[in-house]
């Protein structure tokens, strides 16, 4: 994570749900994470965290079928913005100040023992050493400049039996690099992520169970030329789903 990527983050945080990709994108991640999870009672127990949580998207559409979620960015706009949600009480907003088991969490995170992890959303207490049932992260990792030592967090951030699930769209050739437009490639670190690369990574990150599949399929509007900042042909990017489990 750079800076350019927080100046980025934070400057985008309040119009960041007005984007009908964004909104679409996690709705359809939110579907792919659902299929792959066990049903309730089990995922009803589950404490989940939710790294590179933006405004929160994933996280709010998930608090209904956990016990908790742990949302973390290292963008203060954005946290500021699920802060925003979870406290408002307008008829305008779904969340309407109603979900209690959401923790908006300020930070970079690398280290799993990082004691902004510790409280516990549900009863507010800190508990020393917490770890998690479920990691998710959507759209995150084509930010990240080096892909092991965020897998390696992830790892350290499960309980024992842990999953991770992460969804980004993926680099399926020259077209994926039209994702962003030209004006928007600041904090871009890569076009998309690789299968393989994704398998290499989980598994050098100690996971077991590693599977990478298409996840879903979504059509986007992209700029008729590079850098021209006008938007008209639709691409269909295709979206990987990169799972593994700690032992
Ligand atoms: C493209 S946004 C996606 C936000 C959200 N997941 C969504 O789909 O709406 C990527 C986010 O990841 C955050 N991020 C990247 N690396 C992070 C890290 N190590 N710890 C916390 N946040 C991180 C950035 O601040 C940014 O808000």
């Amino acid at each position: 994570m750079t800076t350019a990527n927080t100046t980025r983050f934070n400057a985008e945080a309040l119009s960041w749900d007005t984007n009908p990709s964004v909104q679409l994108a996690t709705a359809l991640a939110h579907k792919a994470y659902l299929a792959r999870l066990p049903p309730p009672p089990t995922l009803s127990t589950y404490n989940v965290l939710d790294l590179g949580c933006g405004t929160g998207l994933l996280s709010l559409a998930l608090a209904p079928s956990v016990r908790s979620v742990t949302a973390v960015d290292a963008a203060e706009g954005m946290i500021a913005a699920l802060e925003s949600k979870l406290s408002s009480s307008s008829p305008d907003n779904n969340t309407a100040g109603t979900v209690k088991n959401v923790r908006a969490v300020h930070a970079l995170l690398t280290d799993p023992s990082d004691p902004c992890l510790a409280t516990d959303p549900v009863t507010g207490h800190p508990q020393q050493g917490r770890r998690f049932d479920l990691v998710v992260s959507h759209l995150v990792l084509h930010h990240i400049p080096s892909l092991l030592p965020l897998f390696q967090t992830i790892h350290g951030c499960l309980a024992p039996g842990g999953r991770v699930m992460v969804t980004d769209f993926e680099d399926f050739g020259p077209d994926a690099r039209k994702f962003h437009p030209e004006g928007k490639m600041d904090g871009v670190e890569r076009h998309g992520v690789e299968r393989g690369a994704m398998r290499a990574l989980l598994e050098g990150a100690g996971f077991v169970d590693v599977k990478v599949e298409t996840a879903f399929e979504m059509a986007k509007q992209v700029e008729t030329e590079p850098g021209s900042g006008v938007v008209g042909p639709v691409v269909v990017f295709p979206f990987l789903i990169c799972e593994g489990r700690r032992v």
